[in-house]
C-alpha cells in the first residue's frame, strides 16, 4: 500500500509563522512537523509516499526532504495543490500516484504516540472500503465527530456545535480505490472546501467503513495551542513509538462479524 501525506493549505491560523515557511515545516519539539507523518507511515511498513503541498513555500519541502531516502523512504513523490480547496481536493491529486491501489492518507499536521501498523493490517484484510482511526478528546467540536448506534458509526458530523460523541475522527484515513470516484462527486461545503468527512459518509452509506480507536495520545498541530501541546507531548513521550497496544481493535465492529 502507498502513503499520501496532505500538506497543502495556507496555514493561516499559524500566521505570522506561515508567512515565511509552510506550516508543515515548523518545528514540533525537535523535528519539522512533516517528519512525524512520514515516520508514522514508515513504521506501518509504507515507504512509497506522495506529499501534496501548496502555497508560496512549497520549494522548502525539497530542501528538507530531498528524495526521502535518508528518512527511510524508498520513493518520495511531490505534487502541488493550487489554493486551499480542502482535504478531499488535495487527495484528488493523488489519483495517478495510487495506480488503482489502496492508500493510507495522513494529514501533515497530525501526530500520534504509537504506530498504526495493526490497523493497517486490519485494513488490508478488509475486502474493500475505508478504515478510520478515532480518538476520544475533550474538544470534539474542533473535529469530525462520529455518531454511533450499537458501537457502529452511522454518521460523521464536521465540527458540530453539539458533538454526538466524545470522539474525533483523526487525520489518518485508509481507502480503497473508490475514494477518487467518490471525491470527484463532491461539491464545496459552506467553508468552500471539498470535505473528507463527506467522503467518509459516502463509505458509511454503502456500509463499508470500519474503525479502530487510538489509545495513545493524538494531536493536530494546526493552531498555536495545538502546536505547543504537540511539542510538549513529543518532548515527554516521543512519537510513533512501536506499541501496537495503543490501538484498540475491539471497536472494529463488522470485522468480528466477518464483514
Ligand atoms: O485533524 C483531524 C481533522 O482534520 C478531522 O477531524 C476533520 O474531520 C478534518 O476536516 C480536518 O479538520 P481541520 O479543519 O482541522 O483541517 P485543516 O484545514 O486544519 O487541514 C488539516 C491538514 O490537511 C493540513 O495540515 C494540510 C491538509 N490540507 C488542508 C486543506 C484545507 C490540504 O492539504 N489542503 C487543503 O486545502
Amino acid at each position: 500500500m502507498k502513503g499520501v501525506i496532505l500538506a497543502g493549505g495556507l496555514g493561516t491560523r499559524l500566521r505570522p509563522l506561515t508567512l515565511v515557511t509552510n506550516k508543515h515545516l515548523l518545528p514540533v519539539f525537535d523535528e519539522p512537523m512533516i517528519h512525524y507523518p512520514i515516520e508514522c507511515l514508515i513504521k506501518a511498513g509504507i515507504d512509497e509516499v506522495l506529499v501534496v503541498t501548496g502555497g508560496e513555500h512549497a520549494g522548502d519541502f525539497l530542501r528538507l526532504l530531498k528524495n526521502g531516502k535518508h528518512l527511510g523512504l524508498s520513493d518520495l513523490h511531490y505534487t502541488y495543490q493550487e489554493g486551499e480547496g480542502g482535504i478531499a481536493d488535495a487527495l484528488l491529486l493523488a489519483e495517478d500516484f495510487a495506480e488503482g491501489g489502496r492508500i493510507c492518507v495522513v494529514l501533515g499536521d497530525n501526530l500520534i504516540q504509537g504506530t498504526i501498523r495493526s490497523s493497517v493490517e486490519r485494513f488490508l484484510a478488509q475486502p474493500s472500503g475505508a478504515r478510520l482511526l478515532l480518538k476520544e478528546v475533550p474538544d470534539p467540536e474542533r473535529f469530525g465527530v462520529p455518531r454511533f448506534e450499537n458501537e457502529q458509526i452511522v454518521e460523521i458530523h464536521e465540527k458540530p456545535t453539539q458533538p454526538p460523541s466524545p470522539f474525533a475522527v483523526t487525520g489518518i484515513y485508509m481507502y480503497d480505490q473508490d475514494v477518487f470516484r467518490m471525491a470527484n462527486t463532491l461539491s464545496p461545503s459552506e467553508r468552500g472546501e471539498l470535505e473528507i468527512t463527506d467522503v467518509n459518509n459516502m463509505y458509511l452509506q454503502r456500509g463499508d467503513l470500519q474503525y479502530d480507536t487510538l489509545e495513545g495520545w493524538w494531536s493536530d498541530a494546526g493552531t498555536f495551542q495545538s502546536l505547543h501541546h504537540a511539542s510538549n507531548l513529543v518532548a515527554q513521550t516521543g512519537a510513533n513509538n512501536d506499541a501496537d497496544e495503543l490501538i484498540s481493535g475491539q471497536r472494529s465492529k463488522g470485522l468480528e462479524d466477518g464483514k
